[in-house]
């Protein structure tokens, strides 16, 4: 049996994180250009330190990333190498309207696009498209406040119709919001919201979080309208929560911080809010800026897919003295005693990847993809700039075999497989160049120093023996 015959395997990247290129061909500032390397990093990216533009004390690694702008015919040679049948990229909302609020475009912007999913198709590989990861033009977040204003809804519905109609026939598959709970996670970068003194913050973040949501529906709905063969899905910053203990107050927490996630899937998926959510607003009293219309676009414009990235499972304790926080993709639980973990404290759980998967197919009961997995190591080349990477292929080979177990034993439905940074780039969470997930090694360091050259690491050839067998030799020779 196995996967499916097209099943999309392949690789995916963020522009901020690769491209580089900040200001060129008319590019606009964006949120995520001005998140630092180093000890502010965590205070900007939660909207706590304001940081509006660059200034001579911090070093800030998107600027220039891994140059993928310049580079991206090299690195999808490479990727069509491995055998991608995807690539999964975000298109920088700054560089298509610099601004956010103009109504014409940056043609240099759209060009650049548009000849990039050319490079893919000439390989035969299905552009992903994240219509945003993570970036917001700083224009919006200083004029308007970014999301916690409605007017964003109408600049990025103007977004998608213009893209939708320039890269029709070239790209099918769409994300609208990268990681859409990590609004509430971290806010700056989430949906470029900073907090002024004395805000209500979680009013805010709800209110965003209603603008998203519904850009994401309108979007969905676009997209439909445009090309009826477009395929719109959400995406979960993913990974089930377990409780520490079979105490029921454990139990209930592990429940409601899994609910605090699926709050937005819910509604992208099963068009509706919560009760749970709705009730949870009321007691804190918090008013979604709901007018005429808005649950009607909700309830009929619901994705076709569910994405998710998968880096661990987490796990939620009510007892006080088991408080030990355990690192993770941006909100975390408590230690999982039965888990190892990677040199950034990420615990390694391939079996949650299973209980993700079936968790999120018993509750939506729509096909699934998963648009991130990877682990985030220091690698170190030899004399000749080669890196062993055998803990990367140990990781990815459990993790697919589990998503295999989930295909085959447990019958989810599974669109497609693409690892997190198939290409080393900069880190969301911390900065960092050093944490590298990729197939091919860049030599850059945390500083900006090195060469740019992009070396195949052994995980290279793996990942393209895994993709020729279409997931049945996870053999590391
Ligand atoms: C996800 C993001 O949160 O995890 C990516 O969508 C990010 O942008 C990835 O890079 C891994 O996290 P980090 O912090 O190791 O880069």
């Amino acid at each position: 049996m196995g996967f499916r015959k097209d099943f999309l395997w392949g690789g995916a990247t963020a522009a901020n994180q690769c491209e580089g290129a900040y200001n060129e061909d008319g590019r606009g500032l964006a949120n995520v250009d001005l998140a630092p390397v180093g000890k502010d990093r965590a205070a900007v990216i939660n909207g706590d330190m304001k940081m509006f533009d660059f200034d001579d004390n911090h070093f800030y690694p998107a600027r220039d990333a891994i140059d993928m702008y310049h580079r991206y015919k090299e690195d999808i040679a490479l990727f069509a190498e491995m055998g991608f049948k995807t690539y999964r990229l975000s298109i920088a909302w700054s560089r298509i309207f610099p601004k956010g609020d103009e109504t014409e475009p940056n043609e240099a912007g759209l060009k650049y696009y548009e000849d990039l999913f050319k490079e893919c198709k000439k390989y035969g590989m299905e552009p992903l498209v994240t219509i945003t990861h993570f970036d917001c033009p700083m224009h919006l977040v200083e004029k308007y406040g970014a999301w916690r204003s409605r007017e964003l809804v109408g600049f990025y519905e103007n977004l998608c119709h213009v893209i939708f109609n320039r890269y029709k026939g070239l790209v099918k598959y769409w994300l609208t919001f990268n990681e859409i709970n990590v609004l509430l996670h971290a806010p700056f970068m989430g949906a470029g919201l900073y907090f002024e003194e004395g805000e209500d913050k979680d009013q805010v973040k709800y209110q965003a979080a209603h603008h998203e949501l519904l850009a994401s529906a309108i979007a969905t709905k676009i997209a439909h309208e445009v090309d009826p063969e477009n395929k719109v899905g959400c995406m979960l910053a993913g990974g089930s929560n377990y409780a520490y203990t079979p105490k029921p107050e454990d139990v209930w927490a592990s429940r409601k911080a899994d609910r605090e996630n699926y709050f937005f899937i819910d509604v992208q998926s099963r068009g509706e809010y919560p009760t749970y959510a709705l009730k949870e607003m009321e007691r804190k009293g918090i008013e979604l800026p709901i007018q005429e219309g808005d649950l009607e676009l909700l309830k009929e414009h619901t994705v076709d897919f569910v994405s998710f990235s998968y880096y661990a499972s987490r796990v939620q304790s009510t007892d006080p003295e088991i408080n030990e926080k355990a690192p993770g993709n941006l909100m975390g639980g408590v230690i999982n005693p039965y888990l190892e973990s990677s040199e950034w404290g990420w615990q390694i759980d391939p079996l949650g990847l299973r209980i993700t998967l079936n968790d999120l197919y018993d509750r939506y009961q729509k096909p699934l993809f998963i648009v991130e997995n990877g682990l985030g190591a220091i690698d170190t080349p030899d004399e000749n700039g080669y890196v062993e990477d055998d803990y990367r292929i140990e990781y990815l080979a459990e993790h697919i075999k589990a998503m295999k177990d989930a295909v085959e034993i447990d019958g989810v439905e599974l669109l497609g497989y693409t690892t997190w940074g198939c290409i080393d780039l900069v880190s969301a969470g911390t900065g960092e160049m050093k944490k590298r997930y990729g197939f091919i090694y860049v030599d850059r360091d945390n500083d900006g120093n090195g060469t740019l050259k992009r070396t195949k690491k052994k995980s290279f050839d793996w990942y393209k023996q895994v993709i020729a067998s279409n997931g049945e030799d996870l053999s590391n020779n």
